[in-house]
Parts: structure tokens; C-alpha cells; sequence
């Protein structure tokens, strides 16, 4: 009887233990935003940009603030984040001047005063490089983003879930190979299905980029992006880091105990800043398997001398924008065979202030709460039971408690 009361605390206590930890972690972020997405602002149809330039503005509404994500190309494909602490902020483009050789003051968010934080990431190159030895790598000439042929965005666009594609065509070498940019924007914290299941928020959009038939051009060729960012900031000698944050739980994304983070480079005055996250991780399926996962490493980021080619840049930033860069390596080798079918995928987060933080998954916290709570508990019940026999042999023995 006593064994079945000392379980069911046990079971009773543990559950709550689990429910509370699980209660503060999931319903800490409630946060939302009213998301709505629009194609080529202020152009009605049918007045269209040319081809291979387009405009997809997405507008995230919070209670006293408004975030613009815009994902352009023209250019080496960008994201640009735009904070505004006003909820009817609204962006201007003077598409004359835009579709002109010099773009410059053609993208505004009025009113200006609004605006907190600027800041755009760039994807700029496609590097291979030669893995001669384990020693010794040569760097093959890269595909310049700026060069694909970049489809209209309108006909990917989702206005129910907020997503859309934009995709690149190269036909130097190989006539099929493409890039794809899967965004997505959300409007409260959640996670998608799909690996690598990064956590998001209210504040963040992903992308997935889609690397589709791009012949090695030698047996033992590695890929590589290279990303930059462009933010608005007085001090010149800014310089960024890439931190790494290990976990012990990978329920999310099997294999995988690490998440990158950069934060864009910012003046201290910036409240919300631009970042940047995501899982040293590349997929070789579109559904993947766990043995299609690939790891990836990043370089440091470089303090770079020129604005990367992208026509929203100029468009945006008034100033000379400081520019930074680091190039993400996949780390895989495949073999040039003509028929085979060469995928990676791989994922990263875009948005403003603080990236969102894996706390542990509830597998992870009821297995701890098990772990740490099972002897607790049993030491808690087992001294209360020594207690309780201690007293009633002490009242009932010949000897006085000595105090
Ligand atoms: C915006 O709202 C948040 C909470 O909803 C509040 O903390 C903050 O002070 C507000 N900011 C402004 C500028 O009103
Ligand atoms: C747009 O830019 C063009 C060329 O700079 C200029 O002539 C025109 O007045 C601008 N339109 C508006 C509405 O500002
Ligand atoms: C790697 O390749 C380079 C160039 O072919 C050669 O000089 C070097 O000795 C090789 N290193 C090893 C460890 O094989
Ligand atoms: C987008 O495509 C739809 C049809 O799919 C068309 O009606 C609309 O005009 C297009 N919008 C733009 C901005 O091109
Ligand atoms: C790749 O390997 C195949 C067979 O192993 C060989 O015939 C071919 O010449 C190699 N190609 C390059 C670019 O080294
Ligand atoms: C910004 O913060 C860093 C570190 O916190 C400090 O070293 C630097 O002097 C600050 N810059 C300004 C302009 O306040
Ligand atoms: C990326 O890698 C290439 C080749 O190694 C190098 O030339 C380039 O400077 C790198 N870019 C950045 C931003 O580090
Ligand atoms: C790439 O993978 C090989 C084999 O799996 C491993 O030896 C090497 O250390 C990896 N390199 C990086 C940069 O992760
Ligand atoms: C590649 O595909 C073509 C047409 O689909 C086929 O004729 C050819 O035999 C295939 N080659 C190999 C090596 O599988
Ligand atoms: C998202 O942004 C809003 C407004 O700036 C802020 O109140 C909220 O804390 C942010 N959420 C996260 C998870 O950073």
C-alpha cells in the first residue's frame, strides 16, 4: 500500500515538474504579428518591372511596431529588414528610378523618422573549389549570383502562408542548375516540419536555399555560398563574430548539437539588430534521410570594401553601408556523373533582435526531469520514512533522546 502511495507521488511530482518547465518554455513566447505580402509595391499590373527583376515586400505588423522584409532580385538576390517603431509605416518606391542606372534614394520607408534599424543580407557567389588533397584545395571560378537569369517571384507567391520562392537559372557550364531562395515569414513562434526544424518567431523569416544540378566540374569539388551583409552604421572598424552554441539535445534535428549565429554588425545605439541563424547542417534529399545530412562550416566574417551587386542596396541605403561577408563550405563531394541529380539544401534564419533559443525539447526535460527527480524524490521519501521509524522506535524504545 505505502509503495503504491511513495509511486504515485513520485509520478505526481515528476509530471509536474515537466508540465511547469514545459508550461514557462513553450507559452514564454506568445508573441505575434499580422503578416501580409505584396508584389512590387506600388506597380499595378500591368505595368511590370523587366524580366529578371522583381520585388516581393513583406509587412509584419506588431503592436507598436511594424518589421519590412524585402526579397529583391536585380542583382545578386538580397533580404533587406527594416525596422520601424510605428505600425503605419509604409514603403515607397519610385519605380522610375529604381529600374534606372542609378537606383540610389529609389526605396523609402515613410515615414523615415520611424525607421530603427536597416540592414540587408546578400547572397553574392557560388564557390567550388578542388579538394586535391587533404592538404592542399584549389578555388575554381564561382558563379556570380548576380549573373543568373531570376524568374518572377509573382508566380510562387502564397499570400495564405506567407511564402515564396525566387529562382536563379545558370547556363555556363551546366544547363540545368539552379538556386533556389525558399522565404518564409511567420507570424508567431513555431517551428516547420521539415529538417533541419529550426525554432522561429514572430520576428524571424527563413530561407531555404535550394541547390539543384550544379555539375562538379572536378571528382572532388566542395560547394560554398558566400553571403554578405550591408547595415547602416557610423563606426567603420566594426567587427562581428560568428557565435556557436552547443545543446545535448538534437530531438529537432537529428545528429546535429550546434546552432551559428551572427549577429550583423550594428552601432550600439541600434535597439533591434539584424542576425542571422542556423544549424552547421546541408540535406542531399529534398526529404531527407539521416544519412543525406552533410556538415557545413563557416568562415569569419571579413570586413569588406564594396557594397555587394544587388540594385536594392543602393536603392536603400543612403550612405556608404558597411559591408561583411563569410562564405558557408558544404562539405560534400559528389561525383560529375551526367545523369545523376545533384541536390543540397540548406536552411538559415533572417530577422531583428534576439535569435530564438532551442531550451530543451520535452523528451529532453522529461528524461531529466526522470534522471534528477527519481532520486529526489526517493531521498525525500526514503528520509522521511528513516524519520518516521526513527520516532516511533525512539518513543517506544528504553533510551531518552538525547537533543
Ligand atoms: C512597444 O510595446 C512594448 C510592449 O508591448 C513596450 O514595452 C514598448 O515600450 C513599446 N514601445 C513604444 C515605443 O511605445
Ligand atoms: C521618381 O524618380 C524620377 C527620376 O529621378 C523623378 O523624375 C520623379 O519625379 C520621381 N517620382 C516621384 C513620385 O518622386
Ligand atoms: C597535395 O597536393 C599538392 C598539389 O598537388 C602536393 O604538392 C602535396 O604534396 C599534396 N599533399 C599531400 C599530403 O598529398
Ligand atoms: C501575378 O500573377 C497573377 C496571375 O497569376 C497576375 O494576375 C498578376 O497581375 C501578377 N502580378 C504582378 C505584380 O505581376
Ligand atoms: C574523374 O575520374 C574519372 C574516373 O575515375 C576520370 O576518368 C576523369 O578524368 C576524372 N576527371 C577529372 C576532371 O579529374
Ligand atoms: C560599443 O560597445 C563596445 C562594447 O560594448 C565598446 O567597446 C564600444 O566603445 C562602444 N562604441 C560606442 C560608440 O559606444
Ligand atoms: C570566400 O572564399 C573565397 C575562396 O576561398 C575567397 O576568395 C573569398 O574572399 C571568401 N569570401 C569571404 C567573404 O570570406
Ligand atoms: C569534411 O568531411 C570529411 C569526411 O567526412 C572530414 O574528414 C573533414 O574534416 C570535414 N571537413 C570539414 C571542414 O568539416
Ligand atoms: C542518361 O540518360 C539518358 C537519357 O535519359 C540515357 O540515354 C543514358 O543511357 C543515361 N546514361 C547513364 C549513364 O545512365
Ligand atoms: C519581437 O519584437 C517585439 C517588438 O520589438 C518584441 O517585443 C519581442 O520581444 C520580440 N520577440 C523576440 C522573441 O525577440
Amino acid at each position: 500500500m505505502s509503495a503504491f502511495k511513495a509511486y504515485y507521488s513520485i509520478y505526481f511530482t515528476l509530471s509536474l515538474i515537466v508540465y511547469c518547465v514545459n508550461g514557462f518554455v513553450w507559452h514564454g513566447d506568445t508573441f505575434t504579428r499580422k503578416v501580409s505580402l505584396e508584389m512590387n509595391p506600388g506597380l499595378t499590373p500591368p505595368s511590370a518591372p523587366p524580366p529578371g527583376i522583381s520585388m516581393l515586400h513583406a509587412r509584419a505588423l506588431g503592436r507598436n511596431d511594424t518589421l519590412h522584409f524585402l526579397l529583391c532580385s536585380g542583382g545578386a538576390p538580397a533580404l533587406m529588414l527594416i525596422h520601424t517603431h510605428s505600425t503605419e509605416s509604409i514603403l515607397k518606391v519610385n519605380w522610375t528610378k529604381f529600374l534606372s542606372s542609378d537606383p540610389v534614394g529609389s526605396v523609402k520607408v515613410e515615414p523615415e523618422s520611424s525607421v530603427q534599424y536597416r540592414g540587408a543580407l546578400v547572397f553574392t557567389r557560388l564557390w567550388e573549389y578542388d579538394e586535391v588533397n587533404s592538404t592542399a584545395q584549389e578555388v575554381l571560378s564561382p558563379y556570380e549570383l548576380q549573373d543568373f537569369a531570376w524568374e518572377d517571384v509573382n508566380k510562387t507567391v502564397d499570400y495564405t502562408h506567407h511564402t515564396a520562392q525566387l529562382c536563379g537559372r545558370h547556363t555556363y557550364y551546366s544547363s540545368q542548375a539552379s538556386l533556389c531562395l525558399h522565404f518564409s515569414l511567420y507570424e508567431s513562434s513555431g517551428r516547420e516540419t521539415a529538417w533541419p526544424g529550426l525554432l522561429h518567431n514572430a520576428n524571424s523569416s527563413q530561407l531555404r536555399i535550394l541547390l539543384k544540378d550544379f555539375i562538379p566540374r572536378t571528382n572532388q569539388s566542395h560547394f560554398g555560398l558566400e553571403l554578405q551583409t550591408v547595415s547602416e552604421a557610423s563606426e567603420p572598424g566594426l567587427q562581428t563574430q560568428v557565435h556557436i552554441h552547443k545543446s545535448i539535445d538534437d530531438e529537432y534535428t537529428p545528429s546535429i548539437f550546434q546552432v551559428s549565429e551572427w549577429v550583423w554588425p550594428h552601432d550600439n545605439s541600434s535597439s533591434t539588430v539584424g542576425f542571422s541563424q542556423w544549424k552547421p547542417v546541408v540535406y542531399k534529399k529534398s526529404v531527407p534521410a539521416i544519412e543525406d545530412a552533410v556538415p557545413c562550416s563557416h568562415s569569419e566574417p571579413i570586413s569588406l570594401p564594396q557594397a555587394p551587386p544587388s540594385r536594392i542596396i543602393p536603392a536603400c541605403f543612403a550612405q556608404n553601408p558597411l559591408t561583411h561577408g563569410l562564405n558557408v563550405t558544404f562539405n560534400m563531394t559528389t561525383v560529375p556523373t551526367p545523369n545523376s541529380t545533384h541536390f543540397l539544401s540548406w536552411t538559415m534564419l533572417a530577422g531583428f533582435g534576439t535569435p530564438p533559443s532551442d531550451f530543451f525539447s520535452s523528451l529532453v526535460i522529461g528524461i531529466m526531469a526522470i534522471g534528477l527527480g527519481t532520486p529526489l524524490v526517493l531521498l525525500v521519501v526514503g528520509g522521511v520514512y528513516i524519520c518516521v521509524r526513527k520516532r516511533k522506535r525512539d518513543t517506544f524504545g528504553q533510551y531518552e533522546s538525547i537533543n
